[in-house]
């Protein structure tokens, strides 16, 4: 196995600010990922604020969500928000038909959610039903949330509990509505998705538009320059159309076509999601303990493809957006494996090992690479649900190896990229060759240089000489998480089998020399 050459951060090569929300959540209407992992009920013994559960909680403002995303998923384009707001005892039961006809109790709405994003310090993503509702609902939603007295929505609002006026940093236009969400092509999905952005207001004061400069428009039109430059209110909602599925390019050409030729007073959009999971070779099956080198290298060599499939969509977003105006947002990825046994296989529950930390990491650090298109993501799912950070039993909870990830990341939420050059090495397993250590450096708000390494090869260790150009780095000081296995996991009786432990490193003949274990991911920060 070939190791890494020498490794030197270009910090007199600033690059793209990391946007915070790449480290974005996804909490769905599935299976236990609300009830159960969030939301127990103000009357449950589990102790909760509000009838949402406070280790959870706790567990979550220690990585700084940045964003969360609600209800769904499938889910989303079959929620009607009114059955989850006003008294408890009034809700409504409905059956979640995505998610394995389970009882969806309505317990856990909308103003259930914006308590919860306001107690873990989050920001809002609401995705809004387009697949079977109406742009009248969706505008009606928008309404209560948003509307600010003497509108009736607002006061219903307030009846409700809250007065202000909620916020709504992102709005998803739909669902996956190649799939679940409709099914429809991507002309069909244009037709509709510009009613919802057209239609569908944030009333909220604080993120409205600033007027439109009508005179400036009529000149920009009479001299035929592009409307592409109407003022934004920084703080305004962001509209993100449904887009494409893994590689496929034909969401993303339509849409963005139809983006470039839109009159933008009328609609416009902020960005395209794109959805794309790491199934293994046995989609759905793909063992999520116990594996071995095999299913290792093959699910580290498919998370690899996700930047394969990132700069695909974004040659083809360069072709209408050169400017980069319009994000791709990968609001649903992560490792998606075999349920847990004895677990209902409808509610995606599934064991979180080393492995799957790694490919988390992997997966940052390429959306890191990509941060000038990529500028929101949201890992499938935060609780109890596919590659999460969190399970739950009862009154136990464990935190994943995927969790830990996002912790030791927190110093790169909104730093500024830093480019590196080296020799990265091979791994090899049969016919798979993948780097060996995958890097990424960052100058953090704290201005501190940051750097992450993982180590992919499960059978040796990699010494990575690192310098930071300009800088002398005589130490290096953070966390690293490995485990004896690449599939080791955290259980309840072992809910620290795989866990971060300090990490440094010291500078001997002006030599800094990070040890990286095998199957690890270590994240320092340089120092003088
Ligand atoms: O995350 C689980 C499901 O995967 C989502 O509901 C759907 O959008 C995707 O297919």
């Amino acid at each position: 196995t070939a190791n890494p050459g020498p490794l030197t951060i270009q910090a007199d090569r600033p690059g793209p600010v990391i946007n915070r929300d790449i480290f974005g959540q996804f909490a769905e209407h599935l299976g236990r990922g609300v009830y159960g992992g969030v939301w127990v009920g103000p009357d449950s013994k589990i102790p909760n604020v509000r009838g949402i559960r406070t280790d959870v909680v706790d567990a979550l403002r220690a990585i700084k969500v940045p964003v969360v995303r609600w209800p769904g998923g499938c889910f989303a384009d079959e929620y009607h928000w009114r059955d989850g707001v006003g008294p408890a005892a009034k809700r409504v039961t409905t059956v979640n038909t995505n998610w394995a006809n389970a009882v969806e109790p309505n317990t856990f709405g909308t103003d259930e959610f914006m308590d919860f994003a306001r107690q873990i310090g989050s920001e809002a993503y609401l995705s809004v039903n387009v697949g079977s509702g109406t742009v009248q609902e969706a505008g009606d939603w928008l309404g209560y949330m948003t509307s600010v007295a003497p509108a009736s929505a607002a006061r219903e609002r307030a009846l409700n509990g809250h007065k202000e006026p909620y916020r709504i940093k992102y709005l998803g236009l739909g669902n996956e509505m190649w799939g679940c969400g409709g099914p429809l092509t991507p002309d069909e999905y244009v037709t509709k998705m510009k009613t919802f952005a057209h239609f569908v207001h944030n009333q909220n004061p604080e993120q409205a538009a600033p007027p439109i400069d009508f005179a400036k428009i009529a000149k920009d039109l009479m001299t035929g320059k592009p409307m592409d430059g109407l003022p934004r209110n920084p703080n305004g909602m962001r509209r993100i159309a449904a887009g494409p599925n893994s590689a496929d390019p034909s969401y993303t050409e339509v849409i963005m076509k139809a983006w470039k030729t839109r009159s933008p007073i009328y609609w416009d959009i902020d960005g395209i999601s794109l959805h794309q999971y790491t199934w293994g070779s046995l989609p759905f099956a793909e063992p999520a303990t116990n594996f071995g080198e095999k299913e290792y290298a093959t699910v580290l060599m498919q998370t690899q493809l996700m930047d394969r499939t990132i700069t695909k969509h974004s040659e083809i977003m360069d072709k209408y957006d050169p400017n980069k105006a319009i994000a791709l947002v990968v609001d649903e990825w992560g490792v998606w494996l075999k349920p847990t046994e004895g677990t209902e296989p409808m509610f995606l529950e599934q064991q979180n090992s080393l492995r799957d930390g790694i490919a988390a990491a992997m997966n940052i650090n390429i959306f890191a690479r990509h941060a000038d298109r990529v500028r929101m993501t949201n890992i499938a799912q935060m609780v109890n649900v596919l590659q999460s950070m969190i399970m739950t039993d009862g009154s136990k909870m464990l935190l994943t190896p995927t969790y830990h990830v996002y912790k030791m990341y927190v110093p790169f939420q909104d730093a500024t990229y830093l480019p590196v050059t080296f020799g990265a090495g091979e791994y090899k397993f049969d016919k798979i060759t993948l780097p060996k250590v995958d890097a990424l450096a960052a100058r953090g708000k704290d201005g501190q240089v940051w750097l992450s390494l993982v180590n992919l090869d499960p059978n040796a260790a990699a010494d990575v000489n690192a310098s930071v150009a300009g800088i002398t780095a005589n130490r290096a000081d953070g966390e690293v998480l490995t485990a004896p296995s690449f599939n080791s996991v955290n259980t309840y009786s072992k809910p620290a089998a795989v866990a971060p432990k300090p990490f440094s490193a010291s500078a001997s003949n002006g030599k800094l020399m990070l040890h990286l274990p095998p199957h690890s991911v270590t994240v320092v920060r340089l120092q003088p």
